[in-house]
Formats: structure tokens, C-alpha cells, sequence
């Protein structure tokens, strides 16, 4: 099939063919990322804007190093460093650097629905990477890549999200394209941050810890979102731990052979026991490199490039991709 999104905003109004075919852009552009050249110029030309309105190392990071590997410009805009500290509102800022004839913007904002708000003001394609609670479809998207190196389908597999579900993004557009493409979501984590009402989306709440991960092929863990929590949604980070922490003695229930995810940042001795981070059957660090070609599969495709055409242009270029 043919893209013919100008955004990515999220992942529930994508079908399971649109998720799909960006999957498979992105396990071509894998190939291209572990190559020595790691260069394959499609967007010669092409202008990107990485406009962050919130803090992120990876999500920021990689898609610079995408665009930059795509050949395309790239120009970096923090909230601190633009006019929005000099009262300028989110409409003008995005006009202005549409003004300075940006193809794609790429955006994290604290509000969910921010993303939205400005694709509907811009021609340039809008990426969104991250936006409050909504979602974060880039990370929805290397998570299930991950998932698709250990496994040669969604079907059937099991995946436990385990922590703040509430206030995550991360954990909206997992649900999202997970329950699309077939697998099995279990939620787990505390009554009040793992509200029962998810099950409308699909997938299985559990608040026993033991029980939601000794099924699960995947287990994705999640931080504790602090800066969107209004109040504490339990007495304090230890007890959190001690009931939903993936400890050395709760990975030991897990079955052989199961994977540990974490979209990272990671909150060591919280979410996560240190060893168990760095552990085989963490995959925690290939998320973050599959993060790269996920990112370079959604510039390709928001700036009008072929699918279909991908593998041929990138074999002409002298990529191997058997
Ligand atoms: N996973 C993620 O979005 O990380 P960053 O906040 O560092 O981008």
C-alpha cells in the first residue's frame, strides 16, 4: 500500500495495514542503520525541525541522527531556547518555522492534543513525539520492531505493560498497536494508576503482579511519570516497588526465555532492579537502536516517499537487505 498520512499522531487511527507497512520501512532501514555507511540520502533537500517542548534524550537524539542519516537538514528548538520563553504562543512559533520552510516537524509537548492542534495550522508533516498522556506513536512502533526481532508475528504473543499505565503515553500507543495486530495486552501495576476503564481498549487488567508476568513472552515496564502525577498514587517509591518492582526474585516466576522491556528513562531500584536492566534478557538498549530505524521509516514515508519503492531504492544505493 501507499502512505498518504501528511502526520503521525498516534497509532489509534492507523489501521493494522498502515502499521504495518511502516514496520516493514523500518526493518529495511534497520539494515541501513547497522551498515558501516549508515547513509541512505531519500530526503536529500528535505528540512526537519525538532521542536521540544519536554525533555528527551532518545526520542529527540534519534530522530536527529534519522533525518541527518536521510540526508535531510535538521535544525533543533528547545522550549528554553525559543521565544515561547518570551511569551510567543505554540501557533506562531510552528508558523515561523514553517515560514523558514520546514517539510517536518517533528514535536514533544506537555499537552496531550498539541501535535494535533498544530497539523491542522501547517502544511509541513507533523511527527509527534510525545504529547502529555495521549500517545507517543514512534515509541508504540520500535517497541513492537523489538518485538518482531524475537518473534515473526504479533499473534498470539503475550505482552504485560507493568507500572503508571494512567499517565503514560508509551503505554497508550503500545495498547494501541499491539491489540491491532493481535497480541495479548495484560496491565498490571497499582488499582490507581491501572484504571479498570482500560479494559475497553482491549486488554486484560491484573493487579498481581506474579500473575501478569508469568504468562508473558514480553515484559514492558514503565517509569513513574512524576511530572504528570497531580498527587502521589501511592505512599511512597519503596512500597511501590516491593508490590509492582521487577525484582530479582519476580523475574525468576517469569517463563525461559521471556524478554524485559523499558522505554526508558530508567528508574533504577524503582520500576527495575539494577542487574535485571543490564540483564540477556533485557533488550532495553536494542529498543533504543531500533528507535533509529523506526524514526528514519516515519520521515521517509510523511514526505511522500514510496514504500513500495523502498527496497529498490535502497538495493540501487548497494544496501544488502537479504
Ligand atoms: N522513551 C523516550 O521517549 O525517551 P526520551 O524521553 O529520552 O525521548
Amino acid at each position: 500500500m501507499d502512505w498518504t498520512r501528511k502526520d503521525l499522531l498516534d497509532i489509534e487511527s492507523l489501521s493494522p495495514l498502515e502499521i504495518q507497512t511502516l514496520l516493514n520501512c523500518a526493518q529495511y532501514f534497520k539494515k541501513v542503520c547497522l551498515s558501516a555507511r549508515k547513509h541512505a540520502p531519500l530526503l536529500q533537500g528535505c528540512t526537519v525541525a525538532n521542536f521540544f517542548v519536554e525533555p528527551s534524550t532518545r526520542t529527540r537524539t534519534s530522530f536527529e541522527l534519522a533525518a541527518k542519516h536521510l540526508g535531510a537538514t535538521v535544525v533543533n528548538l528547545s522550549a528554553e531556547g525559543s521565544s515561547l520563553k518570551k511569551g510567543e504562543t505554540l501557533k506562531d512559533t510552528v508558523l515561523n518555522l514553517q515560514a523558514l520552510q520546514t517539510d517536518v516537524l517533528v514535536m514533544r509537548h506537555s499537552a496531550s492534543g498539541a501535535p494535533q492542534f498544530v497539523a491542522e495550522r501547517v502544511t509541513s508533516a507533523v511527527l509527534n513525539g510525545g504529547d502529555g498522556a495521549h500517545e507517543h506513536p514512534t515509541q508504540g512502533f520500535l517497541d513492537a520492531l523489538t518485538i518482531l526481532d524475537k518473534k515473526n508475528s504479533f499473534a498470539g504473543v503475550k505482552v504485560t505493560i507493568l507500572g503508571d499505565i494512567l499517565y503514560s503515553r508509551v503505554a497508550r500507543s503500545n495498547i494501541w498497536l499491539l491489540t491491532k495486530m493481535g497480541a495479548h495486552v495484560t496491565l498490571c501495576g497499582p488499582p490507581t494508576l491501572v484504571p479498570l476503564s482500560f479494559e475497553k481498549m482491549g486488554c486484560h487488567v491484573s493487579y498481581e503482579v506474579e500473575e501478569a508476568i508469568a504468562e508473558a513472552d514480553f515484559v514492558n515496564l514503565l517509569r513513574i511519570q512524576h511530572e504528570r502525577q497531580r498527587k502521589s498514587a501511592f505512599p511512597s517509591l519503596s512500597e511501590y516497588t516491593a508490590f509492582f518492582g521487577l525484582t530479582k526474585e519476580r523475574v525468576r516466576l517469569m517463563k525461559p526465555g521471556a524478554t524485559i522491556m523499558h522505554p526508558g528513562p530508567i528508574n533504577r531500584g524503582v520500576e527495575i532492579d539494577s542487574e535485571i536492566a543490564d540483564c540477556e534478557c533485557s533488550v532495553i538498549l536494542d529498543q533504543v537502536t531500533n528507535g533509529l530505524a523506526v524514526r528514519m521509516a516515519a520521515l521517509y514515508l510523511v514526505t511522500g516517499h514510496s514504500p513500495a519503492k523502498l527496497k529498490s531504492a535502497l538495493e540501487a544505493m548497494g544496501f544488502d537487505l537479504s
